[in-house]
């Protein structure tokens, strides 16, 4: 069973005097259970539509689309599903302990299995001294904690996050990222958007990059991390050990008997490769 399936999602919104914004086109896209998938592009690409329309807070014009094998229209899709919007807003007048157990309470979880789940999630995300304090009183970074522990609590089979790191602080991504790959290694899914490439460099087993509202390339981050070789490092020295660097764009075997004819050592070859951002930045300018 697909942990996210779904054919051909459309969408175009009818904006002032009737023009229209073709937000999404043709969305079709399958994740694997146990998959890390980065949904990357830049602002007004179509990110958020395509999540809103999976969590069916949108209505597609047209497509289909399963979450773990149940059909988006119905709610029941989303049980197993944890959700972070990509401006989450919480009221502010709860602790996070009561907003945890008000979330866990709407996905049906007992009382005591949400008290041990609620003290783990809150702890896991650094909240735990904080857990009595009124939301009110939170910083902007214990806000966005919170909203990963309301993704969390009731341990969902599938994760779809908006932006999770966006304006996050170094430690804020750190903990995401962490987050991210425990989840994996528990075998979930995660399916997250964002614009900053390091990120997925980091987390993802594919990524997919939207433009437009048009899915452009779906790729395994390995590959496209082996695939984009432009050229190699070689760095030798003489028998004086004076070092010397070279990057050569091709004919490496060619440059390397060379070097060994002058009597040089080889000490590295190591290739430079087109990076995530370089491969994105292309894609943007095809586009
Ligand atoms: N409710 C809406 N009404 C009109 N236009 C919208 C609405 N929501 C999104 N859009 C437009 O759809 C496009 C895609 O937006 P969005 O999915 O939010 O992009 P992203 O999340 O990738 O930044 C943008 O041009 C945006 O202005
Ligand atoms: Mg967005």
């Amino acid at each position: 069973m697909l942990a996210i399936d779904c054919d051909n999602l459309s969408k175009t919104f009818r904006g002032k005097r009737g023009a229209k914004v073709e937000a999404l086109k043709n969305l079709s896209l399958q994740l694997e259970q146990g998959e890390v998938f980065g949904f990357l592009g830049p602002n007004g690409a179509g990110k958020s539509t395509s999540i809103k329309i999976l969590m069916g807070l949108v209505r597609a014009d047209a497509g289909t689309g399963r979450l773990n094998g149940i059909d988006i229209r119905r709610a029941e899709s989303r049980r197993s599903v944890g959700f972070l919007p990509e401006n989450p807003a919480f009221y502010e007048y709860l602790t996070a302990a009561e907003y945890l157990r008000f979330v866990g309470g709407t996905f049906g979880m007992s009382h005591p299995q949400l008290s041990i789940r609620s003290e783990e999630v809150l702890k896991r995300v650094d909240l735990w001294e904080a857990r009595n304090r009124p939301i009110r009183g939170y910083s902007k970074g214990m806000v966005q904690r919170l909203g990963l522990a309301q993704v969390l609590v009731h341990d969902p089979q599938l994760y779809i996050l908006d932006e999770p790191m966006s304006g996050l602080d170094p430690l804020g991504r750190a903990l995401v990222k962490e987050i991210i790959i425990q989840l994996k290694g528990e075998g979930k899914c995660v399916f997250f958007s964002t614009h900053i490439t390091a990120d997925v460099e980091e987390t993802c087993d594919r990524v997919g990059v939207i433009l437009k509202g048009e899915l452009k390339r779906v790729e395994a981050v390995d590959d496209l991390m082996s695939q984009g070789i432009s050229a190699y490092r070689v760095v030798s020295s003489d028998a004086a050990g004076a070092g010397e660097e070279l990057v050569i764009p091709e004919k490496l075997g060619e440059v390397l008997s060379l070097l060994e004819g002058q009597g040089r050592k080889v000490n590295l070859v190591e290739p430079v490769r087109k990076n995530l951002e370089q491969f994105f930045l292309d894609i943007v300018r095809e586009g």
